[in-house]
């Protein structure tokens, strides 16, 4: 029959055109078993509130949990005509239990709160599908620079030799705006655990339905929503959850742009597993570095999901306007594109060797040391603006005879300044370099393990 939900008022059912437009249900099926729940949490409100009696509630529970059986093994799915999951899963209802009995649990709700309930549900599942796998890469990031502690590489800024540093140190760096990307998500979720069950299409209900009880069944730690206009209106948790999945493919485009460029014959700082690469079609010698490339290409889109979202939202008057189902595929799209390319770019990080001679060969090239020529001169007095200028000229006169900064001769030290004596000798080398960066955050070695066991221990209480 004609399960439309607002047949009372219409002569005519939707146009075809219209109901395509509208439907949802291509989408939001994967909304259905939150769907459920809910229904589940809405009918214990009614039977509280005296609107459904305890044998009524229990037909119910057990319609929707044959409804909920069926929709697992997909032998009830919803149609074009159901138009979104809510209506599907009505009807279903409807099917199952009759329409005097399945037309009850309509009252004192609406899709519009159901549907702002169901979706942050969604998404905070989601959201700790995600931090997992965020865990599993800061795991395999840890164990990258645990099993090189004492590497040396050339440290850039600008993309230019700067200062030499540990690449424990460089993989850390990475490992520790993963962490804020999870207590980003972790503090989101803390935001998101309020329901808007109960703010029925945006006034709330006559019914004296109790949405506390309803927030705490569906597990919303920090209970209903205190307006209903806000309740079924806001969309601010979307936003900020599409902010997140974008930062997180932000930071996953910047190691992988690394690995692409370390990956080069011209580098030569690591090599991928066969197994994390790819071949070419005609170029039989190629390997390519494609989840890398497809990092830095889904975090476009990734970004892209944010920005339409935002523009969708911009302007909306209150309270509920259908513009809001255009909500769901940026970010279900956010979470689908996270949770295939984290596992793979995991893979491809866990697995990958590093060249330690090429990355140690280059580590002092460029005159990398220059600063702690500086720095030495410091120690001896020397102000900083003058010991900058004499390192400054140390550097000058090396590159003009093609050597490195300690390739000059100690007469050749002498002559650009009098406190260059031979033991400035003992900061140009990498190790002494390193050893010598020693404060809190810095590259030496001990403050590299220090960091290191701060991030183990952050990593295994997300
Ligand atoms: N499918 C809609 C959405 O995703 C929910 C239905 C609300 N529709 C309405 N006409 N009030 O936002």
């Amino acid at each position: 029959g004609d399960v439309r939900l607002w047949g009372g008022r219409f002569a005519d059912g939707p146009a075809e055109a219209l109901a395509k437009l509208s439907a949802s249900v291509h989408f939001d099926w994967r909304l259905a078993p939150y769907d459920i729940a809910g229904s589940r949490a809405h009918a214990r409100v009614l039977n509280k509130a005296g609107l459904l009696t305890e044998d009524e509630l229990t037909r119910m529970i057990d319609g929707l949990d044959r409804l909920e059986a069926d929709v697992a093994a997909g032998t009830f799915t919803g149609t074009i005509a159901d138009e979104d999951v809510h209506t599907a899963l009505e009807r279903g209802l409807l099917e199952r239990l009759g329409p005097d009995l399945g037309g009850k649990l309509r009252a004192g709700r609406s899709r519009n709160d159901q549907v702002a309930t169901l979706f942050r549900m969604y998404l905070r599942d989601h959201a700790r599908i995600i931090g997992g796998l965020i865990a599993d890469l800061q795991d395999a990031l840890v164990g990258l620079a645990e099993a090189h502690p004492d590497v040396a590489m050339p440290g850039r800024t600008h993309l230019q030799h700067a200062q030499p540093v540990l690449f424990a140190h460089h993989v850390l760096a990475h490992v520790q705006s993963l962490s804020r990307d999870a207590e980003r998500l972790r503090q989101w979720d803390e935001r998101t655990a309020v329901s808007p069950y109960g703010s029925g299409a945006l006034a709330g209900s006559s019914l004296g339905l109790d949405p506390e009880a309803v927030a705490k069944d569906l597990g919303f730690e920090h209970g209903s929503a205190g307006n209903s206009i806000d309740g079924t209106a806001s969309r601010d948790f979307v936003a900020e959850f599409a902010f997140i999945t974008a930062m997180i493919g932000v930071n996953l485009s910047r190691i992988a742009e690394e690995i692409i460029i370390w990956n080069t014959k011209e580098f030569s700082f690591v090599t991928l597993h066969d197994a994390f690469s790819t071949g070419s079609s005609i170029m039989p010698q190629k390997k390519n570095p494609d989840i890398a490339e497809l990092a830095r290409g889904k975090s476009g889109r990734l970004i892209g999901n944010l920005s339409g979202l935002m523009a969708t939202l911009k302007a909306l008057p209150l309270a509920y306007n259908r513009d809001l189902q255009e909500d769901k595929e940026p970010v279900f799209d956010s979470c689908d594109q996270l949770e295939v390319l984290l596992p793979a770019f995991t893979g491809m990080m866990a697995t990958l060797t590093v060249n330690r001679e090429r990355m140690e060969e280059l580590a002092p090239a460029g005159f990398s040391l220059a600063t702690d020529i500086a720095e030495w001169l410091v120690k001896q007095g020397v102000p900083f603006r003058v010991a900058h200028e004499v390192a400054g000229e140390c550097v000058k006169v090396a590159e003009a005879e093609g050597k490195e900064l300690d390739g000059l001769t100690d007469e050749q030290f002498a002559k650009i300044s009098a406190h260059l004596t031979p033991e400035v000798r003992s900061v140009l080398n990498v190790p002494g370099a390193l050893a010598s960066r020693s404060g809190r955050g810095g590259t030496a070695p001990g403050a590299v393990a220090v960091q290191l066991a701060e991030l183990k221990a952050d990593v295994a209480t997300q």
